[in-house]
């Protein structure tokens, strides 16, 4: 297990647009391998490469401890459908969360750590994840499009 760093909002290296992974190493797949662990370790449900400080286009995304854990290489949005508003965090943000409207499907394709083509639907929060994880690929910090931003307060919700 290897844990990477993750980079905070006030680091540059968040607003920048990352480049594709023009061709899918060992060294990408550990560092696919890094970021899950960091994620897990960290209590995220995605985690973006840049936030290592990596500038290219992947992402990891698992919301379930129990479910599959998404791994996707030059991420393509194909279709987004409805809408949905809640609350959103990130790893990079820590202690916040912030209101984000959103669509409440999405149809994403990309590549896997094999370099085979994977194509993925999620709705709910699965499409929440997608979608923020995609963001943070075009250099886009959740709380861009936020409102309400504030300290979550583990109290408040009782
Ligand atoms: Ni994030």
């Amino acid at each position: 297990m290897a844990l990477r760093k993750i980079l905070t909002e006030e680091d540059e290296t968040l607003r920048k647009v990352c480049r594709p992974v023009t061709e899918i190493t060992d060294r990408i797949r550990s560092i696919l391998d890094d970021m899950a662990d960091t994620m897990h370790d960290a209590g995220g449900v995605g985690l973006a490469a840049p936030q290592v400080g990596i500038l290219r286009r992947m992402f990891v995304v698992q919301i379930d401890p129990e479910g599959p854990l998404y791994e996707l290489i030059n991420p393509q949005i194909m279709e987004t459908d409805g809408e949905q508003c809640g609350e959103e965090g990130c790893l990079s943000v820590p202690g916040y969360v912030g209101t984000v409207t959103r669509p409440n499907y999405v149809k994403i394709k990309g590549l896997d750590r094999n370099g085979n083509s994977v194509e993925y639907e999620g709705t709910e929060l699965l499409a929440r994840a997608f979608l923020h994880e995609n963001d943070h690929l075009d250099g886009i910090l959740y709380t861009q499009k936020a409102t309400d931003i504030h300290y979550a307060d583990q109290d408040e919700e009782q």
